[in-house]
């Protein structure tokens, strides 16, 4: 058997890295119409990438595409409520800076982050959507790096059944606190849903720890191994952009992975983030019903 896959035979293709998929949807004035192209882009790309021309605090304006879109409250996940509780707002709502106030490992420090799935310790599909917001950018990178981990999942269906059904097994994934406090969850790395969406906690950063799937799932190595064959840009399967300040993305947390090189702020203008997370998959009014 092939260990690779020839480009020209893929028959399964990510739309992530295309220039469209890049541009931002301006939503100073969220009508019909602007809704229904980011739930558009949303489903197309995995993420859709916002632009706010407008002086408006950053929270009311993620509250709003939140509630325009049908995303259901904002959401704090059961760890980060007993942990970092007092980093969140009234709103559920958290920043995200290089304050270094905390000993939380993303939240308050400017180094990269692999790429994840959001709520480490959730259920796989338990924040189908996050909104993440930048009031400040950094003055140099803290790029957003994305994989297309459900795609990529579906070309190695296609490669290799076997190694694909490895990825489905109940102990495929361990992801744990790097804090020590013993915190852990062991779930699929992907699921297949009765209507046969597929959904991913696809996750390579210091909370994974595949061993852990290797040592109790067959070809699970394997699989691992093809996935991140496919994570480096220029397969077809990432991208990497940067928000500007007041850009906002919006993204399918359990279709796509996403991460984020190291920053370096300027001082006056530290970068600045907010995030929110989500029960729900954007939606416009008349679907729902
Ligand atoms: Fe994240």
């Amino acid at each position: 058997m092939k260990s690779f896959i020839l480009v020209e035979e893929r028959k399964v293709i990510s739309k992530m890295d295309t220039p469209e998929a890049a541009q931002a949807v301006l939503v100073d004035n969220m009508t019909e119409d602007v809704k229904q192209e980011m739930v558009r882009r949303f489903n197309e790309y995995g993420f859709v990438i916002f632009e706010n021309k407008q002086e408006r605090s950053p929270d009311e304006l993620i509250l709003e595409v939140a509630e325009e879109l049908n995303l259901g409250g904002t959401y704090v996940t059961g760890y980060n409520r007993k942990k970092f509780g007092d980093m969140f707002r009234g709103n559920s709502l958290n920043t995200i800076t290089n304050a270094k106030k905390s000993n939380h490992v993303v939240f308050d420090n400017s180094n990269a982050q692999g790429l994840h799935s959001d709520a480490t310790f959730e259920p796989i599909g338990a924040v189908p959507a996050t909104i993440l917001y930048c009031v400040q950018e950094a003055k140099e990178d803290g790029d957003t790096i994305l994989f297309d981990s459900v795609k990529a999942f579906q070309l190695l269906q296609d490669f290799n059944p076997l190694w694909a059904e490895a990825l489905l097994h109940p102990e495929s994934l361990r992801r744990r606190s790097i804090l020590g406090d013993d915190v852990e969850v062991v779930e699929p790395a992907f699921k297949i849903l009765e209507n046969g969406d597929i959904i991913s906690r696809f996750t390579v950063d210091t909370s994974a720890d595949w061993e852990y799937g290797f040592e109790r799932v067959p070809y699970l190595r394997e699989a691992f191994g093809f996935m991140c064959g496919l994570i480096p840009r220029g397969n077809g399967f990432s991208t990497i952009l940067k928000l500007k300040s007041n850009q906002g993305i919006l993204f399918a947390n359990d279709k796509i992975a996403h991460g984020r090189t190291a920053f370096t702020d300027d001082e006056a203008k530290p970068r600045k983030m907010v995030r929110g997370l989500y029960n729900d998959r954007p939606m416009v009014n008349e679907k729902r019903a």
